[in-house]
């Protein structure tokens, strides 16, 4: 099995005014993926936006949106996230008592789904929909803020992980998120994650050159 790595830039770190233009900036680093992040203020504290903003967004970009949705029953949001051009939805196990059901409506509805948890949840929870998911998002931080620090016991999970898949003859990326930087994106590839958000590493100074920094480590 080849997995493809992939380098994921947060848009939560970007220039809220300017989406457009910010996508312009990432797409020309030479990344595939943008990591978009979802939030209502009732699973986490903090409020980002919506479909109808990912759908904005879609008019501007060709990259593959790779949407995080930090919502209470995010499957209320799949019929319009597939619809505003979402190409990966995520949810978290946390999120609803309808994981399983919710995780095949995504691809029901055209897009790859993928399922995520928390630092504090423990891999159990996702092991009975792991045949129903083409991506994994360990949590590296308590989602809700970017520019947080990376939390290193989530590794564990990540290499249990891979354990797991072997084990099931399974394909599915291994995606972290938060507090990725030239550092800690090394301890994630090493555990077995292929795909890497990262947002303040990214946006704080030359985008294209962290962009390229991160690269350069994953590569070494
Ligand atoms: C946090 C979000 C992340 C965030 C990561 O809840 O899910 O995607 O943008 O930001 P950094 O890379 O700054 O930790
Ligand atoms: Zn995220």
């Amino acid at each position: 099995m080849t997995l493809v790595t992939k380098l994921a830039p947060s848009i939560l770190a970007a220039d809220y005014a300017n989406f457009a233009s910010e996508l312009k900036r990432i797409e020309e680093t030479g990344v595939d993926y943008v990591h978009i992040d979802l939030m209502d203020g009732q699973f986490v504290p903090n409020i980002s936006f919506g479909a109808d903003v990912v759908a904005s967004m879609r008019k501007h970009s060709k990259l593959v949106f790779d949407c995080h949705l930090m919502v209470v029953n995010p499957e209320r949001y799949i019929d319009a996230l597939a619809q505003a051009g979402a190409d990966i939805m995520t949810i978290h196990t946390e999120s609803t008592p309808h994981i399983h059901g919710a995780l095949q409506k995504i691809r029901a509805a055209g897009m790859k789904a993928g399922v995520v948890i928390n630092p504090g949840t423990p891999l159990t929870a996702l092991e009975p929909v792991l045949d129903l998911v083409d991506q994994v998002l360990i949590m590296t931080v308590n989602p809700g803020f970017g520019g947080q620090a990376f939390i290193p016991s989530t590794l564990t999970k990540v290499q249990d992980l891979v354990t797991l898949r072997q084990e099931r003859g399974l394909a599915f990326d291994i995606e972290v998120d938060g507090g990725i930087d030239d550092t800690t994106i090394k301890l994630a590839q090493q555990a077995g994650a292929n795909v890497f958000v990262a947002g303040s590493y990214l946006f704080k100074g030359d985008l294209a050159a962290n962009v390229a920094r991160l690269t350069e480590v994953l590569n070494a």
